[in-house]
C-alpha cells in the first residue's frame, strides 16, 4: 500500500438485525473509500443515511457485516476499538462531568499508564492548542457549550492518534459560535495534519472542513470529491439538492464539438463544458444551475420571467421567479446591485453558462 494511503474502507457493508422481529436495516451499503494521511474526509448526507454507523465502524464500536477496514496497511476490521490508534469527539461531548477538566482530558493517558509528568506536559499543551488554558480546575458544568465541546477535542488530540473521529461535533452549540469553532478545528487539523473522519449533516460545515466529501444516501455513497466537485459537478440529482440549492431545467442540446457544447434553456443559448460525458445535438438533458448563476436584468432581449418573491437577506437578495411553468430560485450578491425589483414585476433572466451543468443522462429522468 502507498505510503499516502491511511484509512482504507473495502465493500463494507453493516447490517441491523431490528428488534423485535421487525426486518432488518442495511445501514451501510458496500462501501468504498480510501482516506488519505492527513485528510479531512466528511461524510454528509441526511438523517438515517448511516454516517455514524460508518464512523463506528472505522471506530470498532461497531462490526461490519461483510468488507475490510485497513489502517495504515494493517487489517483492523476486527479489533477492539482500544487497540486501534483513533480518538473521537462526540455530540454529546462525553465528558465526565465528576472530574474537572485536567482530569477528563488526561483519562486516556492514566489509561495507558504514561508518567506524571508526562501526562501534565500532554494536557496543559492540548489544553494550549483548544483554548483553555488555566482552565483545568473547572467542572464541566462551570465551562459553556462551547467550553465543553474544547474539552472533548483536547480529549482526543491528547491522545495523539493517527485518525481523529468527529460525529457531529458542533451540533449542540448555537449558530455563532458552531461557526467559530468550526474554523478553530479546521486551522487545528490543518496544523497538527491528522487524519480526520468528520460526521455531518451540515453542507456548509462539510464545504468548510474538507478535502473531500463523501455524500451519501440510504447506505450508500452517491459521490465522493472535493468541495468544489461536488458542488460544481454534481453526479446525481440527489447530491446537486442536497449539496447548496439547485434549479433543475429540461433542456435540448442545440450543438456538442467534443467538449464545448451549447445548450438552450428559455431561449438562450448557453455553452457548457460537458466533463468528458457523451451528449448529442437534439438531446434532452436535465441542467442543474445554481442560484447564483442566473442573473435578472431589466432587458427586453432576455427571457422575461415573473418575480414572484424577493427576499432582501443582507449579503444576497433571493428572488423567487416563475419561467413559463417553471419556477426558479435567483440569488443575487453582487454588492454594487443598487435595486431590487419588486415582487410582480417582469425582468428578463441571464444564464452564467459556467455555471450550468448537465446531469448524467440516467439522472435526467430518474429520481425526480
Ligand atoms: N444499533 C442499531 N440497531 C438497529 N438499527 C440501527 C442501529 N444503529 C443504526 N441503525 C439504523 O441504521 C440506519 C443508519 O443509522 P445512522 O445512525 O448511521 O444514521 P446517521 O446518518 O448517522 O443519521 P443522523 O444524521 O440522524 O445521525 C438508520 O436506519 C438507523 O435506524
Ligand atoms: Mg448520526
Amino acid at each position: 500500500m502507498a505510503a499516502t494511503e491511511s484509512l482504507v474502507l473495502n465493500d463494507v457493508t453493516k447490517i441491523f438485525q431490528q428488534r423485535g422481529g421487525a426486518g432488518v436495516v442495511k445501514a451501510v451499503d458496500r462501501v468504498s473509500l480510501t482516506i488519505r494521511k492527513g485528510e479531512f474526509v466528511t461524510l454528509l448526507g441526511p438523517s438515517g443515511c448511516g454516517k455514524t454507523t460508518t464512523l463506528r465502524l472505522i471506530a470498532g464500536f461497531e462490526m461490519p457485516s461483510s468488507g475490510r477496514i485497513v489502517l495504515d496497511g494493517t487489517d483492523i476490521t476486527y479489533q477492539p476499538p482500544n487497540k486501534r490508534d483513533m480518538a473521537m469527539v462526540f455530540q454529546s461531548y462525553a465528558l465526565f462531568p465528576h472530574m474537572n477538566v485536567f482530569d477528563n482530558v488526561a483519562y486516556g493517558l492514566r489509561i495507558r499508564k504514561l508518567s506524571r509528568s508526562d501526562i501534565q506536559t500532554r494536557v496543559e499543551n492540548a489544553l494550549a492548542l483548544v483554548g483553555l488554558s488555566g482552565l483545568g480546575n473547572r467542572k464541566p458544568n462551570q465551562l459553556s457549550g462551547g467550553q465543553q465541546q474544547r474539552v472533548a477535542l483536547a480529549r482526543a488530540l491528547v491522545m495523539e492518534p493517527q485518525v481523529l473521529l468527529f460525529d457531529e461535533p458542533l451540533s449542540n452549540l448555537d449558530a455563532k459560535l458552531r461557526v467559530q469553532m468550526r474554523g478553530e478545528i479546521h486551522a487545528l487539523q490543518r496544523r497538527l495534519n491528522i487524519t480526520s473522519v468528520y460526521v455531518t449533516h451540515d453542507q456548509v460545515e462539510a464545504m468548510a472542513l474538507s478535502d473531500r466529501i463523501v455524500v451519501m444516501n440510504a447506505g450508500r455513497i452517491e459521490q465522493i470529491g472535493t468541495p468544489d466537485e461536488i458542488y460544481r459537478r454534481p453526479n446525481t440529482r440527489f447530491v446537486a439538492d442536497f449539496i447548496g440549492r439547485a434549479n433543475f431545467i429540461d433542456t435540448t442540446v442545440v450543438q456538442a464539438q467534443g467538449e464545448r457544447v451549447t445548450v438552450e434553456l428559455f431561449g438562450t443559448r448557453v455553452e457548457l463544458q460537458s466533463n468528458g460525458r457523451s451528449v448529442k445535438p437534439g438531446e434532452r438533458q436535465t441542467a442543474v444551475v445554481r442560484p447564483e448563476g442566473l442573473k435578472l436584468r431589466a432587458d427586453p432581449t432576455l427571457e422575461q420571467v415573473l418575480i414572484e418573491q424577493a427576499m432582501y437577506l443582507g449579503s444576497e437578495i433571493e428572488y423567487i421567479v416563475r419561467a413559463g411553468d417553471q419556477r426558479l430560485v435567483v440569488v443575487d450578491s453582487d454588492p454594487r446591485t443598487s435595486q431590487i425589483f419588486p415582487e410582480g414585476e417582469t425582468v428578463g433572466l441571464d444564464i452564467i453558462g459556467e455555471a450550468v451543468h448537465l446531469l448524467p443522462p440516467e439522472e435526467t429522468s430518474a429520481r425526480a
